[in-house]
């Protein structure tokens, strides 16, 4: 039982803050529909990581990293094509970086890093996670498969401007 009168205030106002705080997190929530940051995998493009043609011979790849898998994990382009990848990660800090291409990228969580590699010989490149990640780093890996022109095709143009982003 409460008898000291201001006592009594500071519990009342206590109340009434905890009432106001109670109001302020409901209107937010349900009648402005703040929400609370979410992770970037769980956003497009990154909640389904694709390869993307965002023009003849020019690709966008939306790559994930998590322990211990790079999505998607094979990559197939045409030779001559230029590849635009964002590149993130749904866990912790991986590597991402291409076998005999100047492409060294880290793969870090809530944020994109971006680069672009243009494929001028057929074969396949492989793509290691150069960064420990844990018990299966090792075997992180996933690979690009350049294919061959068909006998009298012509080459790819030189794409303009890289495209970013693309589903
Ligand atoms: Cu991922 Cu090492």
């Amino acid at each position: 039982m409460v008898n000291d009168p201001f006592e009594r205030a500071a519990v009342f106002g206590a109340g009434l803050l905890m009432a106001a705080f109670f109001v302020a997190v409901t209107v937010g929530a349900f009648g402005l529909g703040i929400r609370v940051p979410t992770c970037v995998t769980d956003l497009p493009p990154f909640d389904q990581p694709a390869q993307v043609e965002v023009a003849p011979g020019q690709y966008v790849v939306n790559v994930v990293a998590q322990m211990w898998a790079f999505n998607p994990r094979e990559i197939r382009i045409p030779v001559g094509s230029t590849v635009t990848f964002n590149v993130t990660s749904k866990d912790v800090q991986h590597g991402f970086f291409i076998v005999g291409k100047n492409v060294n990228l880290m793969a870090v969580p809530g944020v994109v890093n971006r680069i672009s590699a243009r494929f001028d010989a057929p074969g396949e490149y492989l793509i290691v996670c150069h960064e420990y990640c844990g018990l299966g780093h090792h075997a992180m890996s996933a690979k690009i498969i350049v294919e061959p022109r068909a006998a009298g095709a012509p080459a790819p143009a030189l794409a303009a401007a890289p495209a970013y982003w693309a589903r």
